[in-house]
């Protein structure tokens, strides 16, 4: 066991016994993993070790969020690339930590569905008792906790680590303000000093962008849900999303047009990708039904 794991290990003692069994023993194989056959396509040149060590565990756990981590972090890369190419004028510049951000971010977003049981993962479609909807509603603060409790300082550099846990932590936009009641309920202001909040732009950019990208692959993997072409509906889905973000930004103090232009700007490099994403998809899950 790396030092490094050792440390998480110990750092875990506690909180271990709040996960699903399944999810402890994922995370005992995650940790003793040797380093070289982590990370499978993850851009490892940009991303911190432990973002890569947090998501092995997460694919361990259940391989539906492993390959959702993973189709997330992939498009997340393709909007980074066609965001760099746009007229630098028109203000859609992102720091390089935003950047990794948004990889990191889109990588580890669901790092909270590890207090989930593999039945809640595996039925999506099935109704959820109120237990199992609590547990729900709190994924993206416990993400949140996880990803900070188990990210040494000496391993990321701290904008970067308060950058991402924004993006695990708001990715679920559409929680509003339930999401600030658990932040308050389970005192995480208290854990992370300094908590980012969605009322400071740079890390509200990062959260929007990681959201968008998830949402989009959502609506590309549950395809059983739509009765039309899930990459026609998708046009529709992330415009509604986005005026609703704009309604609700307009209210913070920094909010300017450009922001907003920054989103439709991501939401057209999705656009352009969805086809090829969604067959993807497809293509991976005869792939994975062969296999099985
Ligand atoms: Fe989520």
């Amino acid at each position: 066991m790396t030092a490094l794991a050792t440390e998480r290990a110990l750092r875990f003692g506690d909180f271990l016994k709040f996960l699903p069994t399944e999810a402890a023993e994922s995370f005992n194989k995650a940790k003793d993993l040797p380093n070289q056959i982590k990370g499978f396509g993850l851009n490892l040149r940009i991303l911190p070790v432990p973002v890569v060590d947090l998501f092995v565990w997460m694919d361990l756990y259940h391989l539906t969020l492993g390959k959702h981590g993973l189709t997330n972090s992939f498009l997340a890369e393709l909007v980074i690339d066609d965001l760099n190419k746009s007229e630098p004028r028109l203000g859609f510049n992102l720091t390089p930590n935003q950047q990794i951000g948004i990889v990191a971010g889109s990588t580890l977003h669901d790092l909270g569905q590890l207090t989930f049981t593999r039945s809640m993962i595996e039925e999506k479609e099935k109704p959820l008792d109120s237990d199992e909807n609590r547990i729900r509603l709190k994924h993206p603060a416990i993400g949140a906790y996880i990803f900070w409790e188990n990210t040494p300082t000496d391993s990321i550099p701290m904008d970067l680590k308060k950058t991402v846990t924004a993006a695990i932590l708001y990715h679920q936009l559409d929680y509003g303000s339930v999401n600030d009641e658990i932040i308050d309920s389970i005192k995480l202001r208290e854990v992370i000093p300094g908590l980012p909040s969605i009322k400071q732009v740079k890390y509200r950019k990062v959260a929007v962008i990681v959201s968008l990208i998830d949402t989009a692959v959502s609506v590309l993997e549950n395809r059983k849900n739509h009765n039309g072409d899930p990459p026609k509906k998708l046009r529709g889905i992330l415009d509604r999303r986005i005026g609703k973000i704009k309604r609700y930004f307009s209210k913070f103090e920094d909010f300017i047009e450009e922001e907003i232009k920054l989103y439709y700007r991501v939401k057209n490099i999705i656009l352009r990708y969805r086809q090829s994403l969604y067959t993807n998809l497809i293509a991976f899950d005869r792939e994975f039904d062969e296999k099985v």
